[in-house]
């Protein structure tokens, strides 16, 4: 069986981010798929400086384990000046060896409504770090599509299932 692994990569803790997380775990749930939530608030994170894996800290070894484990992954990036929040970019460069050659999809999280092209920086960073390719659609979601700390906007929510099966359709070729 298959196992996906989702990034949650928002360390604020009224992310909106780990709104899209937690529908998008709904939506595995619901169809039996196998995955596991790697929440970047959950670890003691530590800067990439090129050292070997083995000298970074226990829970940054067990990020690497993890993303191992997975055969795909979906990364939550909030949007942070147009591309993927530092801490995401950190996890990859730290963590490049572990996404070697799978497939991603993306939940890109920003303010505006216009910040869509924010992913553009993750798929390249993906694709040329580590080879990951990405499927469509991506999933966008800004602050207008949230009320009461629930994503309310049928139009992100509908792209969530279409995202998965987006995936589970590479994983099956
Ligand atoms: C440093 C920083 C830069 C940001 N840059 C953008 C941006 O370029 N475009 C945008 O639409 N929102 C931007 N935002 C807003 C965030 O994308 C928004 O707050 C989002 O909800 C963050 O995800 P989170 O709630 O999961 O932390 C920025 C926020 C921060 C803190």
């Amino acid at each position: 069986m298959s196992k996906i692994v989702i990034v949650q990569g928002s360390l604020s803790k009224d992310s909106k981010t780990v709104i899209v997380v937690a529908e998008t775990e709904r939506v595995l749930k619901s169809r039996n798929i196998d995955f596991e939530t790697l929440d970047l608030r959950s670890l003691e994170l530590q800067f990439c400086d090129g050292r070997n894996l083995a000298d970074y800290n226990a829970d940054m070894q067990k990020a690497y384990r993890i993303l191992e484990s997975a055969d795909a992954f979906i990364f939550g990036m909030p949007v942070y000046c147009w591309s993927m929040s530092g801490v995401v970019k950190n996890l990859i460069d730290i963590t490049a060896g572990a996404l070697e050659n799978k497939v991603a999809g993306i939940l890109c999280n920003a303010g505006g409504n216009r910040s869509f092209m924010s992913s553009a920086d993750l798929i390249n960073v993906l694709y040329y770090e580590s080879g990951v390719m990405t499927v469509h659609p991506i999933v966008y979601t800004s602050y207008e599509d949230f009320k009461n700390g629930k994503l309310v906007n049928e139009k992100p929510l509908a792209k969530i299932p279409t995202m998965v099966d987006a995936l589970m359709k590479q994983l099956s070729v």
